[in-house]
């Protein structure tokens, strides 16, 4: 017997039954953007969700993750929260909000990478709201997650209750927040009369797989297309489907997903994880320039490139509605401006 389609309000309501704290302003606005959706042609029609107003100290999904995994925290009595990534992490600034916000203490181990660790951008934010932040040179995967789960490690024998990010519990809970997003979409949308004709998002991970497992759970038959902006040292369409599973198992859905339902595309991370692209920088100031609404060069310009190349492709009839879901990023801007302004300035 197929799956049951599920409706968005179903949907709520089994996210709410998981351990979860209220920290994201939500639902987040479904925004059109005519003036765009006319520069990049085929008469499509876009809508920015508006995930980059999630608030948690300027926006972004990681404050829809956090209420899963804070929640997490909560419920397990965790006295601090021990995480890690790159220097201008949105997910450290978020989560290190998040703990400000719920009196945890943060602790951050941030790998240097190719990054200047002057205080600005994310950096700024993680010291402003007093999260302690130890630098590492160890790399962003498997190496990272094993120091995180060292220095956690550390703290239970001092006697402390740490919150680590251990990829297995804290990637399917995130995921978890992005079915809901979907619910959301869903909602909005049909209140216009509408339903999306395709849903892009910039992600390698949690994220995707709660839009891909949204999108199946509520019956949508578009595509749901993520845009990498990095590569694992696994493959991402077995992991992204297994984490959605999981997703669907904490949700007690019985829809699962097969790594052949993922549609991840690896193709717009060049010049490398954390760098702008052309293409990127092209959507970033077209989007800036018609809508006023700022992308990163990161993560969501280069998902916004592939919804445009998609369009100039021909692959929407006139009419579409084409979903972008902001991921939020834009305190990165400030941390190289040579990164982000057209030619010339
Ligand atoms: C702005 C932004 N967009 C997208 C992503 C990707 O999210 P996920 O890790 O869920 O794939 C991130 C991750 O840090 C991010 O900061």
């Amino acid at each position: 017997m197929p799956a049951p389609i599920l409706r968005p309000a179903d949907l709520f309501a089994a996210a709410d039954r998981l351990p979860r704290v209220r920290l994201a302003h939500l639902p987040t606005p479904l925004e059109e953007a005519p003036r765009f959706a006319e520069r990049i042609g085929g008469g499509v029609r876009v809508f920015v969700k508006r995930d980059d107003c999630t608030g948690l100290l300027l926006g972004g999904n990681k404050a829809r993750h956090n209420e899963f995994l804070l929640g997490d925290a909560v419920d397990q009595r965790c006295d601090l929260v021990v995480w890690g990534a790159g220097v201008q992490s949105n997910n450290c600034r978020q989560t290190a909000a998040g703990c400000a916000k719920l009196g945890l203490e943060c602790r951050l181990y941030l790998s240097r990478g190719h990054y200047s660790t002057e205080p600005q951008g994310n950096l700024l934010l993680d010291y402003l709201v007093g999260a302690h932040v130890e630098f590492t040179d160890a790399a962003i995967g498997p190496e990272l997650d094993a120091l995180l789960a060292a220095k956690a490690d550390g703290f239970r024998r001092a006697g402390r209750r740490p919150y680590v990010w251990h990829r297995p519990r804290v990637v399917p809970l995130a995921a978890v927040s992005y079915v809901v997003c979907v619910a959301e979409i869903v909602g909005q949308l049909a209140a216009l009369g509408l339903a999306p004709s395709a849903l892009y998002v910039s992600s390698s991970g949690a994220t995707g797989a709660g839009v891909t497992l949204g999108k199946a759970v509520l019956g949508l038959e578009c595509p749901a297309r993520l845009t990498c902006p990095m590569s694992w040292p696994w493959p991402i369409p077995e992991a992204v489907a297994a984490d959605a599973n999981a997703a669907a198992g904490l949700l007690e859905l019985p829809h699962r997903l097969a790594a052949a339902d993922i549609d991840a595309d690896e193709g717009y991370i060049a010049p490398g994880y954390g760098k702008s692209s052309p293409a990127g920088r092209e959507a970033l100031h077209l989007l800036a320039t018609t809508e006023a609404i700022l992308l990163d060069p990161v993560y969501s310009a280069k998902a916004m490139a592939a919804l445009i190349a998609d369009v100039r492709a021909g692959r929407y009839a006139p009419g579409s509605a084409l979903v972008f879901v902001h991921t939020g990023g834009v305190p990165a801007i400030f941390t190289d401006p040579a990164e982000v302004l057209p030619e010339g300035l």
